[in-house]
């Protein structure tokens, strides 16, 4: 039972490196394999997780392509040190990715605050989603294995792609579902 206004806990955020690190590594090779030949892979890190993040696309067969930045603008300012005030988006292709895609030119940093009002603990700017999801060619289908609050999937349904979500934490499904349903709902 959830009796507060805050965002519902939620699973999967309690491993050190070593076991992250393989645990990623896993559900990375499993989501290759259900992901066409060429397909791009985005995933969102933090800076303490980001070699590890490298290491385990590569070793569940992605080729990794670049990291991308997500600056959310502000963050704790620290004396003395350089804020955190990004988030990096380690992403790659399921083989060779042909450069005469359907898709336009993609910007390396993407400047957007966190959203207000938030449904999630970590939930990710729609805006920020929107763009992120471009380089899917046109027509693809898009998988979002920790859909959380379901911005993914909102996002890559409002740039006319179709998508599923994946979402163990029994309230986040409700509400990503919910959220989902009418943003299309109210685009019909
Ligand atoms: C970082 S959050 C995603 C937030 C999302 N991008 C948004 O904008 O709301 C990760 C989500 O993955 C879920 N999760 C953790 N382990 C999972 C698993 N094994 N299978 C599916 N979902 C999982 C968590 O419950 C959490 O909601």
């Amino acid at each position: 039972m959830h009796y507060t206004n805050a965002p519902p806990p939620f699973d999967g955020d309690a491993k050190d490196q070593r076991s992250w690190t393989r645990w990623a590594a896993e559900w990375l090779y499993e989501a290759r394999k259900v992901c066409k030949l060429g397909a791009p892979v985005c995933m969102f890190i933090d800076w303490r997780q980001l070699p590890a993040a490298t290491d385990a696309l590569q070793w569940a067969g992605w080729i990794w392509r670049g990291t991308a930045v997500w600056d959310k603008g502000n963050s704790r300012p620290q004396k003395g040190r350089f804020r955190q005030q990004a988030e990096y988006i380690v992403w790659g292709s399921n083989g060779d990715m042909p450069i005469n895609r359907p898709v336009p030119c993609l910007p390396g940093v993407f400047k957007y605050g966190n959203p207000q009002n938030r449904i999630h603990l970590t939930e990710k700017p729609l805006q920020l989603m929107q763009d992120i999801v471009k380089i899917t060619e046109p027509g693809g289908h898009i998988l979002d294995p920790f859909a959380g609050s379901g911005t993914t999937v909102l996002a890559a349904v409002l740039e006319g792609y179709s998508a599923t979500g994946v979402e163990v934490t029994d309230a986040y499904a409700k509400l990503a579902r919910d959220r989902i349903d009418a943003a299309v709902g109210s685009m019909a």
